[in-house]
């Protein structure tokens, strides 16, 4: 089991309490949650391959490390994810993006696919898995069931808040996953709602609610 890096920092931290906040309208939401992607992708990027390239400096030739390797894959889960695409898109312009589509039934909770779209390879490259809400853990463990089908062997998660439960059901479902949050909450409530939470992201994010 990896241990999941959970953020520890002002900026993030004040930026998630703006997120949870009742209050804070549509246009702000989105802006924040495309800010806490940026400054999470510091750390999630951490471990991206290097290797060495000469460069002419105006004052001498020397050997830099440059990324190797292609660009991380992304893979929104719909709709919250889409939210965090553009951030990372912004540093990684060729990534490639899937689209996972899940709703979580109301009363059963279970994730419901009505999309899957998949660059075709995606084996021996970095795959990045967004999603801002980490609640049960059943949208994010089918989205990564798919994508591990399709043969994705470098998994990261970058989810924006994370309930004890849906790590737990990670950490059962999909050991090797590399998982990025930026704050661990208490608890589930009964319906399934992350505490203290933001409420639902995706009507947030879009203006649904
Ligand atoms: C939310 C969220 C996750 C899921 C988390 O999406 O973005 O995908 O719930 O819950 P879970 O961990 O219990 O599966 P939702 O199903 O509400 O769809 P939406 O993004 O279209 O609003
Ligand atoms: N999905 C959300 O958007 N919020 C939660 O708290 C749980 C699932």
């Amino acid at each position: 089991m990896i241990k999941p890096y959970i953020f520890d920092h002002p900026l993030i931290t004040d930026k998630i309490t703006r997120l949870r906040d009742r209050t804070t309208e549509t246009t702000e939401f989105r802006q924040l949650v495309e800010q806490i992607t940026a400054l999470m992708l510091f750390e999630a990027s951490r471990n991206l391959p290097v290797e060495l390239r000469t460069v002419e400096t105006p004052l001498v030739t020397t050997t830099c490390p440059v990324l190797a390797g292609a660009p991380p894959v992304l893979i929104p889960i719909l709709r919250a994810g889409l939210a965090m695409v553009d951030p990372l898109l912004r540093m990684f312009p060729n990534s490639p993006v899937g689209h996972v589509g899940l709703v979580r039934d109301h009363d059963t909770l279970q994730p419901v696919r009505y999309l899957v779209k998949l660059p075709p390879v995606l084996s021996d490259r970095p795959v990045w898995v967004l999603d801002p809400m980490l609640a049960t853990g059943g949208s994010v463990s089918a989205a990564l069931s798919l994508i591990k089908e399709q043969g994705a062997n470098d998994i990261t998660l970058i989810s924006l808040i994370a309930a004890p439960e849906g790590v737990a059901r990670l950490e059962r479902d999909h050991p090797g996953i590399r998982i990025f949050i930026a704050a661990l909450d208490e608890r589930l409530n009964d319906k399934g709602y992350i505490l203290p939470g933001l409420g639902d992201a995706g009507d947030r994010l879009f203006g649904t609610e």
